[in-house]
């Protein structure tokens, strides 16, 4: 279990740290910084020595210091990362030195302006805008990540729509159940020993689908609500795709993301979601997850889908008509996403259609749970 450090182990980090600098520091010199630091009643004395080759940290209280300072812990945190002046510090009584304070030199002070070579990756105006720079898309890979596949209702409402698309570009679908993804260890090894590669690199699939998608100029993800999110095999695919991105920050467009390793610029994506309940708002945790998952693959969403009760509505004589209207309007989407990069406004009005439901609604869906159970009737 990870713990808490304590002030000495953070003064010995730090002392660590500029250890890395201090060989080609320019103000080496022979001497000790001495500290008396007080942290919640308790006093952190330790003292760091300086000679030609090295900085050492020591606990405890030295001979002779060249230099003392007295202060709280965390004053002298916010010395040392630069938030308080010494001069001002020193005035308000927050810092006490003593002896030969010019010898804080000694300590090198860290300056990132060295270029240190982080791959660039910036915000493209595709990104920005991608309906304005639209390119039809020649190829189209749809992952549809239901766990029950084929089977799902997530095809039955999907497959108008990649009709719609095969009109005009290759569409190649793909169905997540099929494919072997382990979960994320949280391990960084993909950033850290193999940049780029996961441990189950060699022994999974994950890498023959992520090179698929890469080359994707579209990428539909459709999925069913789960939990109010996404099923977990497509969580899988999220998280193992970290391995592709650069452990660097970047800035972002409205925030900070990685840059990636591998570039397909112009690359888009569609969401396509079903779920059993009646309400859009069951979609809101998956519009926000992928506002944010798109923003860090820079690769912008064009158009989402989702479909409320999608079960509900299957085979249902009273909806038969909205159902039927639903279809075309998918098939339309299909088309036109293609042609604009965007969905009419029109059209997807059409597939987002709410449906009011009454209590009497209610009471013959849990009439139909309640007639089910027990069953072991599941393909329902
Ligand atoms: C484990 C599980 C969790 C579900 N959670 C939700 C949910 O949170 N909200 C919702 O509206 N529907 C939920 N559903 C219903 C599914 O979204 C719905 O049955 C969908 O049609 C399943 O798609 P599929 O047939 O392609 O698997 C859940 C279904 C399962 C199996």
């Amino acid at each position: 279990m990870k713990e808490m450090l304590t002030p000495l182990q953070i003064m010995e980090n730090m002392v660590n740290k500029l250890q890395q600098s201090y060989p080609k520091h320019d103000k080496k010199a022979e001497g000790v910084i001495q500290f008396y630091l007080k942290h919640e009643n308790e006093n952190i004395n330790c003292f760091i020595q300086s000679d030609f080759e090295k900085l050492s940290f020591y606990k405890g209280v030295a001979q002779n210091p060249t230099v003392t300072v007295k202060s709280t812990f965390y004053n002298w945190l916010n010395l040392a990362g630069g938030t308080l002046n010494p001069v001002f510090g020193v005035m308000t009584g927050k810092l006490k030195f003593k002896g030969k304070t010019s010898f804080f030199e000694v300590l090198p002070k860290k300056s990132f302006t060295e270029d240190l070579n982080i791959p660039k990756d910036p915000v493209s105006r595709f990104e920005k805008k991608p309906s304005k720079y639209w390119v039809k898309p020649k190829k189209i890979v749809v992952l549809s990540a239901s766990p029950r596949g084929e089977n799902g209702y997530t095809d039955f409402y999907l497959n108008p729509f990649i009709e719609g698309m095969k009109k005009q570009s290759d569409v190649e679908l793909i169905h997540l159940k099929k494919i072997s993804i382990k979960p994320c260890t949280g391990c960084f090894s993909c950033w850290m020993v193999h940049p780029g590669e996961c441990i189950y690199h060699k022994t999974d699939d994950f890498n023959i689908l992520a090179e698929k998608m890469y080359a994707a100029d579209l990428i539909v993800y459709a999925f069913p609500i789960y939990a109010d999110g996404m099923p977990g095999i497509l969580k899988n695919y999220f998280d193992r795709s970290v391995s592709r991105a650069y452990p660097y920050m970047i800035d972002g467009i409205y925030k900070v993301r990685h840059p990636r390793r591998y570039k397909h610029e112009n690359q888009s994506m569609v969401i396509f979601s079903i779920c059993g309940f009646f309400e859009m708002k069951n979609f809101d945790p998956v519009r926000s997850y992928f506002k944010a998952l798109a923003h860090n693959r820079h690769t912008p969403v064009v158009a989402e889908i989702y479909r409320t009760t999608a079960v509900g509505m299957y085979g249902n004589p009273f909806v038969y008509k909205q159902l039927n209207e639903i279809i075309g309007a998918l098939s339309k989407a299909g088309e036109e996403i293609i042609e604009y990069g965007k969905i009419k406004r029109k059209t997807n009005k059409i597939i987002c259609q709410e449906f009011s439901r009454s209590k009497r609604d209610l009471n013959q869906i849990n009439e139909w749970w309640n007639e089910k159970k027990g069953s072991k009737d599941i393909n329902y």
